[in-house]
């Protein structure tokens, strides 16, 4: 299989599927009564993220075009502007009639409806393209009445493709076309106790205040050993794509990722091909088991018996001593 070839589409000749009919293969029903076939838009997706992926790597990271957004380690490059654009562009020439959401052209008080929405984060796991540490990705989903209904992530250097469609599963796709079904393994283990586990966290880019007291007193008591009041979790991970992160979840690399202050873009893909995998997803705040997509507090779970997942999320919420992340509504 060439993923060149398969990238080298062109974008002009993606055909829109939408469709006010019921006969495709995997029709789904907006809340306006439309259908539309949600296998044929994975596909474009597909297409689109390999695109995506092409203009990530012929750019050269070492050429620092970045721009600083809040702070020093809150960056953005002309590549991921540029990305957006052909993004935006291919997408709008496809399905005119649906929204766009996507991280460089967010404006504030733009909120997630009930239309069909493409949320996009050109390049996830900015500063990682910055300083070329290659796992970066494109994320692409589409949202149905405020759900992920299918979930496109791509690491352009690893050539890693995951996908979900909902009701269909999650795959990985690797660089030599192997398509494997998520979970990578057919029966994944219990989950016993944090104890066993392989956490992945983020450090985020807002270092002060509250929410950074809070996240960094949780990876440490993640790490501390039992008899220091912590959780002597196997280890924790830190990559710099939540996008990613939600995906190695999903495959059962790691068994749980915690995070709280991303945004929609970051996570709305991830979420679905976590859930297409059998993993849990819960708020990274307490007692929440149904996170607010645009809440930007999550903990996702990998594929597993469900008293074990939910287990491991309580022994995370009780290293949170009761504290909660707070942010503003809007950015
Ligand atoms: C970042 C990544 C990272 C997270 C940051 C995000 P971006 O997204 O998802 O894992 O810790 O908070 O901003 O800016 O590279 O798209």
């Amino acid at each position: 299989m060439s993923f060149t070839n398969e990238s080298e589409a062109s974008i002009s000749s993606i055909s829109p599927v939408f469709t006010r009919t019921s006969t495709t293969e995997s029709p789904l029903t907006s809340p306006d009564g439309s259908s539309f076939d949600v296998k044929s838009i994975c596909s474009i997706l597909i297409q689109i993220a390999y695109r995506a992926g092409d203009m990530i790597v012929a750019a050269d990271p070492s050429v620092d075009d970045s721009d600083t957004k809040n702070n020093s380690s809150d960056r953005v490059t002309a590549t991921d502007k540029a990305v957006e654009a052909m993004i935006y562009e291919s997408l709008k020439a496809a399905f005119p009639s649906f929204d766009f959401l996507g991280e460089e052209t967010f404006k504030e008080g733009q909120k997630l409806t009930d239309a069909p929405t493409f949320v996009v984060d050109p390049v996830d796991g900015t500063l990682n393209f910055i300083h070329g540490f290659p796992n970066v990705a494109i994320s692409l989903a589409l949202t149905v009445a405020r759900k992920p209904v299918v979930g496109v992530i791509y690491n352009p250097f690893r050539r890693d493709l995951f996908t979900a469609v909902k009701g269909k599963g999650a795959h990985l796709t690797r660089f030599d076309g192997r398509k494997t079904a998520l979970p990578i393994k057919k029966t994944p283990a219990p989950l016993t106790s944090l104890n066993d586990c392989l956490v992945a966290v983020e450090w985020g880019n807002q270092r002060n205040g509250s929410n950074w007291d809070l996240r960094t007193s949780v990876h440490k008591k993640l790490l501390s050993s039992k008899d220091e009041g912590g959780a002597m979790v196997h280890s924790i991970r830190s990559n710099g794509s939540a996008a990613l992160d939600f995906c190695y979840v999903a495959a059962g690399w790691f068994d749980a990722f915690w995070e709280a202050g991303v945004w929609i873009w970051d996570v709305c893909a991830g979420c679905i091909i976590l859930q297409e995998a059998g993993g849990l997803l819960a708020s990274a705040n307490p007692g929440d088991w149904a996170p607010e997509l645009e809440g930007r507090c999550y903990f996702a779970v990998r594929g597993a018996p469900e008293d074990g997942q939910k287990k491991i999320v309580e022994e995370v919420w009780g290293l949170m001593d009761g504290k909660t992340f707070t942010y503003p509504v809007r950015k």
